[in-house]
């Protein structure tokens, strides 16, 4: 499959406007607020976009680190990208940024009906450990663990 060439950057305001726009088709709502608080809190906070070589973004993430543990608070690929491998290679550089700010494990809670991200973290090696009921409305979270520590040996 043709790939264009694609990079991580850190997330700025400049480029919220695409994010929002992602959040909404992805989220079914946007919050700037949600982003500027995290963004400007770099030493817990790790938002990214993944853009392509004219700027144009393709998708987001964000991590938070505290005490050991990192957490996969958001992540995203805009509709027309999805399937080309870009949520992979997000959530491998979101586990990595985590390990690299000391965290030995990861967490993230999804909606249990959401089989896309639940298959893109079970790819990936990210186990289900609890259960929420009635988290997302009627649905349940289902959270889910990655042991860094262990995956790195
Ligand atoms: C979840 C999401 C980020 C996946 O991104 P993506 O770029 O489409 O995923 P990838 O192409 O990297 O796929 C990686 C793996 O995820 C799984 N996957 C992806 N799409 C899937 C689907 N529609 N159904 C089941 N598994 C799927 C597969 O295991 C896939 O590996 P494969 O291609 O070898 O089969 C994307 O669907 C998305 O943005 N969804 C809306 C936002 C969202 O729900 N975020 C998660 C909140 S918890």
């Amino acid at each position: 499959m043709e790939q264009p060439n694609v990079r991580l950057e850190a997330m700025t305001e400049e480029s919220l406007d695409d994010v929002l726009k992602i959040q909404k088709e992805s989220f079914g709502k946007e919050s700037r607020s949600d982003f500027l608080n995290c963004i400007s809190r770099s030493e817990v906070y790790s938002y990214f976009v993944l853009v392509d070589e004219k700027k144009n973004v393709i998708g987001y993430y964000g991590t938070m680190n505290i005490s050991g543990d990192g957490e996969l608070l958001t992540i995203a690929v805009k509709t027309e990208h999805r399937g080309k491998g870009y949520g992979e290679l997000m959530l491998r550089s979101a586990v990595l940024s985590a390990a690299l700010k000391g965290s030995t494990k990861m967490f993230l809670e999804v909606d249990e009906t959401n089989k896309p991200a639940i298959g893109l973290y079970a790819k990936f090696g990210f186990v289900p450990i609890s259960k929420r009921e009635k988290y997302y409305g009627e649905n349940a979270a289902i959270i889910m663990e990655y042991d860094i520590e262990k995956n790195a040996k």
